[in-house]
């Protein structure tokens, strides 16, 4: 053996060494200690309280109840050799083939409303107790600024009556907050609200401490800035002039959507969740189907068009896509949407 392959031998040695030694345990605690990984304190802080409509009859939900009540179809036909049991830990899974056209579909025939359907009523501290109701998910976007989510998911949604029927009517209803904080201070907050929603400042919002109010719609669950009667159209559908469907909100039920929380933080670049606490299931999060049934089909008995022909009109509408189809990594703090400019309103009452 020439001197020279000795040297590089002996470096070699010296380098799987090396490996060795940075792979032992005793490293690695270390490190996670000096990186602690924790959700951002002003996150909690500032978080919204949500306050549900009084003659609320759907309630927040528990996320993974929702796949105890459904299975998953494509075309209205259940997936063959699906994963069983369906978890949050496997639920993207699905994602496989034609997952965008996979809809969580009842087990049940919800035009019994069975009691699932209704949620989970907040005790007097707030908390949807026994059910997990809400993903929290937090983006570093750099420079100080960072975008908090607050995905509350409801297990239906009562779309309100149009012309004196019901109208838009589904299972599973994810609706959110965002709270964009420079430098750990809140400066603008998006409400979600049916297909698009409203952006105030921070300052401008209605408060109980410093955590701004959220108004939950009957039914609907779209979120407002303030009590009272909203009128909206049905999204992406003109309607004739009389035509008006309303929102109502009020100060019924208090909801502290910090106290049954999942929270995770995203990064964009990676596309990829971390659950800042291990025993939170991060893999649903990935999921691109639908949290609800498909939407009927006229010749299904429990389906009525208000106007024959307008789909948007149905009784039953189709299930909501879940957190990731949200927008998380945005410019603004609405979420873009062709045709619409993010306004951000310095008053409650412009
Ligand atoms: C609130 O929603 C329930 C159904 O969830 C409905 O029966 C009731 O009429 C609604 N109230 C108003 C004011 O729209
Ligand atoms: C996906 O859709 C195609 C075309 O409709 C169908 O042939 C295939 O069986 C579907 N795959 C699954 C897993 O449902
Ligand atoms: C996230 O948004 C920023 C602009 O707001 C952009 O520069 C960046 O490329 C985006 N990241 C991804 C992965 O899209």
């Amino acid at each position: 053996m020439s001197p020279s392959s000795q040297m590089w031998l002996g470096l070699l040695a010296g380098l799987s060494q090396l490996r060795q030694v940075s792979s032992t345990p005793f490293i690695i605690p270390f490190l996670e200690e000096r990186q602690a990984f924790t959700v951002p304190a002003f996150v909690s802080t500032y978080a919204p309280l949500v306050w549900l409509y009084s003659g609320e009859k759907y309630f927040p939900s528990d996320i993974r109840a929702q796949l105890d009540h459904t299975k998953p179809e494509v075309n209205f036909e259940v997936i063959p050799g699906y994963p069983t049991p369906l978890t949050l830990d496997n639920l993207d899974s699905l994602n496989a083939d034609n997952g965008t056209q996979v809809y969580l579909t009842s087990v049940d025939d919800i035009t019994t409303n069975p009691t699932w359907l209704n949620g989970v009523k907040p005790d007097s501290t707030g908390k949807t107790d026994g059910a997990v109701s809400v993903a929290i998910i937090v983006n570093d976007r750099g420079n100080g600024e960072v975008d908090a989510f607050y995905m509350y998911f409801y297990a239906f949604n009562w779309g309100g009556t149009f012309l004196g029927e019901d109208v838009d009517d589904h299972v599973g209803d994810w609706e959110h907050n965002m709270i964009r904080f420079v430098n750990g201070v809140p400066s603008q907050v998006w409400y979600s609200q049916h297909s698009f929603g409203e952006a105030f400042t921070y300052d401008c919002l209605e408060k109980q401490g410093v955590r701004p109010f959220t108004y939950s719609a009957n039914g609907s669950h779209a979120n407002y800035a303030i009590t009272g009667e909203h009128d909206h159209t049905i999204p992406n559908f003109n309607l004739p002039g009389t035509g008006i469907l309303t929102d109502y909100t009020d100060q019924g039920t208090l909801w502290d959507p910090l106290l049954n929380a999942y929270f995770y933080s995203f990064n964009a670049d990676a596309n990829t969740y971390k659950a800042y606490d291990s025993s939170y299931p991060t893999a649903w999060l990935k999921f691109v189907g639908k949290w609800g049934d498909e939407q009927y089909p006229n010749s299904d008995k429990r389906q009525h068009e208000v106007i024959p022909g307008i789909s948007a009109t149905a009784h039953y509408a189709g299930g909501p896509t879940g957190p990731e189809d949200k927008q998380l990594n945005r410019t603004e703090v609405c979420p873009t949407a062709s045709g619409y400019v993010c306004d951000v309103r310095t008053s409650l009452t412009s």
